[in-house]
Order: structure tokens, then C-alpha cells, then sequence
């Protein structure tokens, strides 16, 4: 699965980096689908699953997309702080981040939209927008437009990772402090 040694700090993180990124080419990677978790106006938590799009692995960049009127959207620009979580099974890994999340400029999102297949676009820009109580399951309809295409980066900020093994072992990594990371008790 990985020659990282899970032992070490640099060897876990080297191992939270793989497993992310194994997320943009394996669809079965569990990476490819973390849950993003944002507060809405009243604070409560409100955690969703989304597709990973992109990932930087030397900037811990981790990028999503979004219908640009749903909820998180709108709860990220009011506060662009949330959470990101990963629980890769294949790994014995729980990894646990802490981002600032925040919108690529719209020229940026208009390019990208250009790499969005036809298929995929419907995604963006349902009417009425996300979220609004509809009478029927079925009504509303797709209105695929660049101006709703959303391109969240999320910037991490903290990372914990917690491996399960015979003896569990977890670390948090921060990158105020250059990713050097600390063990925790798990
Ligand atoms: C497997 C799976 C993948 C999903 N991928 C995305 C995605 O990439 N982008 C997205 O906006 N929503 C995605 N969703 C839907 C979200 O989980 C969520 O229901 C939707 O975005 C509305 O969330 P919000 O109202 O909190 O913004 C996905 C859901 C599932 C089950």
C-alpha cells in the first residue's frame, strides 16, 4: 500500500500526502470523496461529502467544486474557516484538517469551467437554487451556467493524522510551524 514509515512524523505525513493525492487519480481512493464540514448562520456544523478536484501536495492545497448558490458557498464567504475529514480504511488513517476556504477569482473559475464536461455541468446551476423546499422531488430544473460554477481552495492549515494499528498513533501537523508535527495521545 505505501513503503511510508507510519513510525515516524515525517513518515506519517508522507503517508496523509499519498493518501490524498491518491484521491485525484483512483476513484476508489477514499480521499476522493472527503467531507467538508462548514457552520451555517446559526452555527451549527453542517458536514457534506464532495468530490476532490485538485490537490497540491507542496501548498496543501486541496481544491472542490460547487454550485456557486449553495449553502457552504455562501457560509464560506461569510467566514472561510472548515473543516476537512478523510477515513481511508485501505490505510488505517483518519485524517482530520483544519482550512481557510475561499473562492478562485472568477477568471480563474471561467477557465476551469471550460474543462467541465457536458454531462457534469448540470451540477452547476439548479433551478431554483440548492436547497430550496421544492413541492415535488423533481421540481426543479438544471440551468448549467459558468456564473454558478464555484472552485473552492481550501488552504490547510492543521492536519491530524491518526493511524489504527496495533498501537494507534496520531500527530498533528501545523503549517504555521513548517509541517514538523507533534505526536498526541490518540
Ligand atoms: C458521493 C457524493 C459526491 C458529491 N460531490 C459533490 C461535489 O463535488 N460538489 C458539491 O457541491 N456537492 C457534492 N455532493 C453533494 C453534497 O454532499 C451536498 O449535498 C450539496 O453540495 C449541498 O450541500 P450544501 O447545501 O451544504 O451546500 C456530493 C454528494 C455525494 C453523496
Amino acid at each position: 500500500m505505501s513503503e511510508h514509515d507510519h513510525t515516524t512524523l515525517t513518515g506519517l505525513l508522507a503517508l496523509v500526502r499519498d493518501r490524498i493525492e491518491a484521491g485525484l487519480h483512483d476513484r476508489d481512493a477514499a480521499a476522493r470523496l472527503p467531507v467538508l464540514a462548514t457552520r451555517d448562520a446559526q452555527g451549527w456544523p453542517s458536514a457534506r461529502t464532495m468530490v476532490m478536484r485538485g490537490f497540491d501536495a507542496h501548498d496543501w492545497t486541496l481544491d472542490i467544486h460547487s454550485d456557486a448558490d449553495a449553502a457552504k458557498v455562501l457560509q464560506l464567504t461569510d467566514g472561510p474557516r472548515a473543516a476537512l475529514h478523510v477515513w481511508d480504511a485501505e490505510a488505517r488513517l483518519q485524517i482530520r484538517m483544519r482550512a481557510h476556504v475561499v473562492r478562485l477569482p472568477h477568471e480563474e473559475e471561467k477557465a476551469l469551467w471550460q474543462q467541465v464536461p457536458e454531462p457534469s455541468r448540470a451540477q452547476y446551476g439548479a433551478v431554483p437554487p440548492p436547497g430550496t423546499p421544492i413541492a415535488a422531488a423533481d421540481a426543479w430544473h438544471p440551468n448549467p451556467r459558468p456564473a454558478r460554477f464555484a472552485v473552492l481552495r481550501a488552504r490547510l492549515l492543521r492536519i491530524e493524522a491518526l493511524h489504527i494499528g496495533e498501537i494507534h498513533r496520531r500527530a498533528r501537523y501545523e503549517r504555521e510551524e513548517g509541517w514538523q508535527g507533534s505526536w498526541l495521545v490518540p
